[in-house]
């Protein structure tokens, strides 16, 4: 019997897990079928009992329902506890078990990379839900510090009280205080760039020592990027990121490798 899997989230319409999961069910001939599927906020509740009900393999999970989906799992990994997030779920035998594969897929192109984390200093712009993974990755590899820059500070100050939590160091600073030359690391989670936005930040002094990683995808590359390419920093792209996820969310799934080059083929023919 054909196996169904599912993104769901609300808007859901432009997602490009679909793409990437059905090439890589294509590519090694597994009988799979992976579909967007729209749940509105308001009901998460019903929309995961139908997806029980059909007996769904499995899903992953994006905005809004993110954070809410957590009290929907029989159980969940200690990534998924430690983040209070869940991207991606398994059915295992009727139990919707839980992982969160955005902070390993966020961390997987500065390890292939070869960039060192351990001792070093990052600045995270953003305090959202995709914020809370990346700060998680940076502590699981021994950052030395971590400073937030938000626009409403304090969901700056309650990310970074979050992160002491994770026995990093951290502050917060507000977007027009930040200084860059203090960090390695700078990281956008803001959806600014998007719609084509100027950096929220000054990239003047951004050089060839730091590492500049935006988790937009869409456009490819925004105008953080972009300024900081021609400072020549070291870039790591948004698209990066959602292959990095998708990539271990397969492996989870089907608990075989992921066809990486057919996944990122997709995903490079549709950014
Ligand atoms: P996600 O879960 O994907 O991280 P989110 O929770 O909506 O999304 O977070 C979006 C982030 O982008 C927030 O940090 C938000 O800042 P606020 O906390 O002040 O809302 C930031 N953001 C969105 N639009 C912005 C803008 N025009 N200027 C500065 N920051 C912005």
């Amino acid at each position: 019997m054909t196996r169904t899997f599912a993104v769901i989230g609300d808007p859901i319409e432009h997602s490009l897990s679909p793409s990437i999961h059905n090439a890589a069910f294509k590519a090694l001939n597994l009988d799979c079928t992976y579909i967007a599927y729209r749940i509105p906020r308001s009901e998460l509740k019903e929309g995961i009992e139908s997806l029980r009900q059909i007996k769904i393999s499995g899903f992953n999970v994006t905005i809004p329902h993110k954070i809410e989906m957590m009290q929907y799992l029989d159980e969940s990994s200690p990534e998924c506890k430690m983040i209070g997030a869940v991207n991606t779920v398994s059915n295992e035998n009727g139990k919707f078990i839980g992982y969160n594969t955005d902070m390993d897929g966020f961390l997987e192109p500065i390890k292939k990379r070869s960039i060192g984390i351990s001792g070093e200093s990052v600045l995270v712009l953003g305090s959202g839900g995709a914020a809370r993974a990346i700060v998680a990755g940076f502590a699981k590899e021994r950052a030395k510090k971590i400073t937030i820059a938000n626009r409403t500070i304090q969901k700056a100050q309650e990310l970074s009280k979050f992160t002491s939590g994770l026995g990093v160091e951290s502050d917060h600073t507000t977007l027009s205080d930040v200084d860059v030359s203090k960090y390695k690391f700078i990281i956008n989670t803001t959806s600014v760039g998007l719609k084509n936005e100027s950096s929220l930040i000054s990239t003047n002094k951004i050089n060839t020592n730091h590492v500049v990683y935006d988790i937009i995808y869409m456009p490819m590359s925004t105008d953080l990027i972009t300024q900081s390419k021609k400072n020549s920093a070291t870039i790591i792209y948004g698209y990066e990121m959602l292959l990095g996820q998708a990539v271990l969310a397969f492996q989870i799934w089907h608990k075989i490798p992921a066809p990486y080059d057919t996944m990122k083929k997709v995903l490079l023919g549709g950014v």
